[in-house]
């Protein structure tokens, strides 16, 4: 059973208190804009500062009477703080204020309920979300309307209040189970994708870069794309071509925040592995945002956390429609490989250098060989069509096929299981002439 979110957003109460102790502090602008995407109504920031956390409330007594002074001129339905807050603050705040209170980790939890899209994003959003209310099931509900849903109580939240602890961990051993269905069924994809011989490209960036934009414009796929905080929650793939080089996958995978709770990560965990096995990355970065060199760091700082941080990277600065003068460009390092690309991803400009740069990127990893595929073994032949790995074919005397093909050194020993035989060179190999030069062969699996 699912309750109809609010038509109009919940009014709400931010409130951001500067710690101390805090030696990486949440960012309050972006905590007004996560409210927003959560489709709340801000009407009043309370800001402060503590040297440390009030243990039973969190804020000391004269901040707790200038929100509660708050909740009642504005009449609002939802305190949230840009902290996280123990289950008993939270529920001493709820009785204070007589609404609501909701953590960072529990917004967060709830934009991820409203976007999530697979079967397996949903999954992991309400496993996320059990994990965190099984811990606070205790509240002081009976003063407030919790039949109503909103902010918080969407997707497991809505529902689960209701439920006791035992049956909690029900739901959790079940999802947990579904889940597992669900990874299998993943692992098996990616394996059909290396099998498929299509390299991936993942894109990471910060929430609001523009990955889904860049992603649709690449694959020219209607995916969503809004002007909120994460619209991807889950991963995405399309196949494209590039060119020069053959087929690539393209994954879009989640947003990242600054400062995403541990326990996300977590969560999303199988999703983000996506990215760690990515042959390339492209980190999209919103070349306008003031904030930007600071997003990269937090960008970088998830994906070492991922396993992902060795993974090559591709620098996209998103955006330059917004910058006066600055023109589609491609950078390169001192080594000649790109290194960024300056584009817009809104009006299409630099999309052919980023493809550019893609299909240099992966090329750089593959390698380039001649085979000699026996006429029975049409099948592999094809399969090297369909994968768009051929450069050039040839026939000889015995109507072999002598290709040229270009690929990952990995998969080059597959093929070669599959019945094609390597060629050694003994003359100077042209890009057209491939199998007029003497070859011999060396080996057949
Ligand atoms: P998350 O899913 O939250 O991680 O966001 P995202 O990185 O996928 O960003 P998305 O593609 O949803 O774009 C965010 C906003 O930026 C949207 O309003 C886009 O229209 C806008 N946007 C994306 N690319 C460009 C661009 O090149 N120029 C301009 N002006 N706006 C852009």
């Amino acid at each position: 059973m699912f309750f109809d979110r609010p038509d109009s957003g919940e009014v709400c109460i931010l409130v951001h208190i500067a710690l101390d102790s805090d030696r990486e502090q949440e960012d309050p602008s972006e905590f007004e804009e996560l409210a927003l995407s959560a489709g709340a109504m801000p009407v009043a920031y309370i800001t402060g500062s503590r040297k440390q956390p009030e243990s039973s409330h969190f804020v000391g007594s004269g901040k707790l009477q200038e929100i509660a002074a708050a909740v009642q001129a504005h009449g609002a339905e939802l305190v949230l703080f840009n902290h996280g807050l123990s289950p008993s603050q939270e529920r001493n705040l709820e009785r204070q204020l007589r609404c609501r209170v909701l953590d960072r980790t529990g917004l967060i939890l709830d934009i991820f309920a409203q976007r999530a899209r697979s079967h397996e994003g949903k999954l992991q959003v309400e496993l996320a979300q059990l994990q965190h209310l099984s811990t606070r099931l205790k509240r002081g509900w009976t003063h407030l309307d919790r039949q109503k849903g909103g902010i918080g109580l969407r997707g497991a939240g809505e529902t689960q209040l209701e439920l006791d602890q035992r049956m909690i961990r029900q739901r959790i051993k079940s999802i947990n189970k579904g889940l597992q269905k669900v990874r299998g069924r993943r692992e098996q994809g990616r394996r059909s994708r290396r099998r498929a011989e299509a390299p991936t490209v993942s894109l990471v960036g910060y929430t609001n870069a523009g990955k889904s934009s860049l992603f649709n414009l690449l694959t020219d796929a209607e995916s969503y794309a809004a002007d909120q905080l994460f619209a991807t929650l889950d991963s995405t793939l399309r196949r494209i071509s590039l060119p020069n080089f053959g087929n690539a996958i393209v994954a879009d995978t989640v947003g990242f925040i600054s400062h995403l709770p541990h326990e996300l990560v977590e969560a999303f965990r199988s999703t983000l592995e996506e990215t760690a096995n990515a042959n390339l990355l492209l980190h999209v970065i919103d070349a306008a945002n003031d904030m930007n060199s600071e997003y990269i760091g937090e960008v970088n700082s998830v994906l070492r956390e991922i396993d992902a941080a060795e993974v090559p990277q591709l620098e996209v600065f998103n955006k330059i429609d917004l910058l006066e003068g600055v023109e589609p460009f491609l950078q390169r390092g001192q080594d000649g490989t790109p290194k960024r690309v300056y584009m817009s991803a809104k009006t299409g400009a630099g999309k052919a250098l980023l493809k550019q740069a893609l299909a240099e990127l992966l090329a750089g990893s593959l390698v380039e060989e001649t085979l000699t595929i026996a006429p029975h073994n049409a099948r592999l032949r094809s399969q090297l069509y369909e994968r768009g790995l051929v450069e050039d074919e040839q026939t000889d005397d015995s109507g072999a096929f002598i290709v040229k093909v270009r690929l990952p050194r990995k998969e080059l020993n597959r093929v070669l299981d599959q019945g094609a035989s390597l060629v050694v060179r003994t003359g100077p190999l042209s890009a057209s002439t491939a199998a007029s030069v003497p070859v011999t062969q060396v080996k057949r699996a």
